[in-house]
């Protein structure tokens, strides 16, 4: 066996001084790129070539304990809870797409969530918008009652009720902009500064619109969370998830808590996702541009009294939109008339648009959040919310718009 500091020899391994060497003269860390463009920074930032082959690909460390160069002397890496090279140049690559310092890439969205959530106490209370994904609410409502937070959910583009909702206790503010499934739009810029002005923590699932339309800590979110099994991965055949903080004071506890609980992304999940954020731009841009024509598309058609999606101005919040966001994604709503069985009928009756759950992926996916993405919120939730029988949401995917018409033309009749 090779000695791992033998440097004389003919072998790929290299000593620890080599590498360290090796990566100082290749300096393509996240703050190295952070003078470069969205797309240059999404393919460079955080990634090396890789110390022992000069492989451009970061490799998949699926190694679950790294060798000590001495008694009590760990190297970079230790066991891969802890810390994995793979994952840490996702993690890199992710701080810098949201402007922010330090991320920790976690098993999946939820159990990002989770992790954050894990910095609140019994007692605390959380404001939180009443139109969010329908797993964050079934999240907050087992912390509710198994670890004593507290959870308000109203509609967060009421800043006056807002304002109305904090409490002595009152921790944190939880937002999720544009919401899911009805695409209302959260000033950033307003409830973080009632946020700021109380003390509280602002936390922003992004994962709608990735920060190639939308970075929260450019307006001053302390967290931003993912579920990177969306947009980010980006072809459905990736689980993550990512949460990234805005001070370097942030750090300690993030990366604490992420290894403490330990439901952190497996190597190869981390690969997945690090590759699909390398065309993150460039699917972005075509999402949503077949979308924005899909939305027109539905908007007209008689089937439909009424579509949700921000790119159209039609959306009561255009301005906002506008002011804040550089595109719109690939997703929307639309409510049909005739009810629950026309619903059934259209989700069941493409043949592009597959019937599943998740978003963000090259295929296409059509589902009734109804009765699928958000039904674990009780019935009056959904009502308070507007997630009716004949709501259904599509993500467009990355087929030939012109399909896509055609294929909802059909079912729609
Ligand atoms: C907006 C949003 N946040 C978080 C999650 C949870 O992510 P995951 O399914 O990766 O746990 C989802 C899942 O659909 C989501 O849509």
């Amino acid at each position: 066996m090779t000695p791992l500091n033998d440097s004389s020899s003919d072998t790929l391994i290299l000593a620890p001084e080599e590498i360290s060497e090796r990566e100082n003269e290749s300096d393509c860390s996240a703050a190295a790129k952070s003078n470069y463009g969205f797309q240059t920074q999404s393919i460079h930032a955080g990634i090396t070539p890789d110390p022992y082959s000069r492989a451009i690909v970061t490799p998949i460390h699926q190694s679950t304990t790294f060798v000590f160069k001495g008694m009590g002397e760990p190297g970079e890496f230790e066991y891969s809870r802890c810390g994995n090279p793979t994952r840490q140049a996702l993690e890199d690559n992710l701080a810098a797409l949201e402007g922010g310092v330090y991320c920790s890439a976690l098993a999946t969205g939820q159990a990002a969530e989770l992790t954050l959530m894990n910095r609140f106490e019994k007692g605390d209370h959380i404001i939180c918008g009443n139109d969010v994904y329908g797993g964050t609410i079934r999240l907050f409502n087992h912390l509710q009652k198994h670890a004593g937070l507290q959870v308000s959910y109203i509609p967060l583009t009421n800043i006056d009720r807002i304002a109305a909702e904090i409490r002595p206790n009152t921790k944190a503010i939880w937002i999720e902009t544009p919401s899911n499934p009805l695409f209302n739009i959260v000033d950033l810029e307003a409830v973080i500064a009632v946020a700021r002005a109380h003390d509280l923590v602002s936390m922003v699932d992004n994962t709608v619109l990735t920060p190639f339309n939308q970075q929260p800590i450019k307006f001053g979110a302390d967290y931003v969370v993912h579920s990177a099994t969306k947009y980010l991965s980006g072809h459905n055949d990736g689980l993550g998830g990512a949460i990234v903080c805005r001070e370097e004071s942030q750090i300690e506890d993030l990366a604490f808590t992420a290894n403490a609980l330990g439901a952190v992304l497996g190597a190869f999940d981390s690969w997945l996702i690090l590759r699909g954020i390398k065309t993150l731009a460039l699917r972005m841009r075509e999402h949503q541009r077949s979308a924005l024509e899909i939305a027109k598309f539905l908007e007209d058609h008689p089937a439909v009294s009424r579509v949700y999606f921000p790119g159209l101005p039609s959306h009561p919040q255009f301005d906002l939109i506008q002011k804040q966001t550089k595109g719109y994604g690939g997703m929307m709503s639309f409510e049909l008339k005739g009810g629950i069985e026309k619903a059934r009928t259209v989700c069941e009756g493409t043949e592009l648009f597959f019937l599943s759950e998740s978003f963000g992926g090259v295929e296409s996916l059509i589902q009734h959040p109804k009765s699928m993405s958000h039904s674990s919120m009780t019935p009056e939730a959904q009502a308070e919310a507007g997630i009716t029988n004949s709501l259904v949401r599509i993500s467009v995917g990355l087929e030939d718009t012109e399909d896509l018409l055609t294929d909802l033309d059909r079912v729609l009749g």
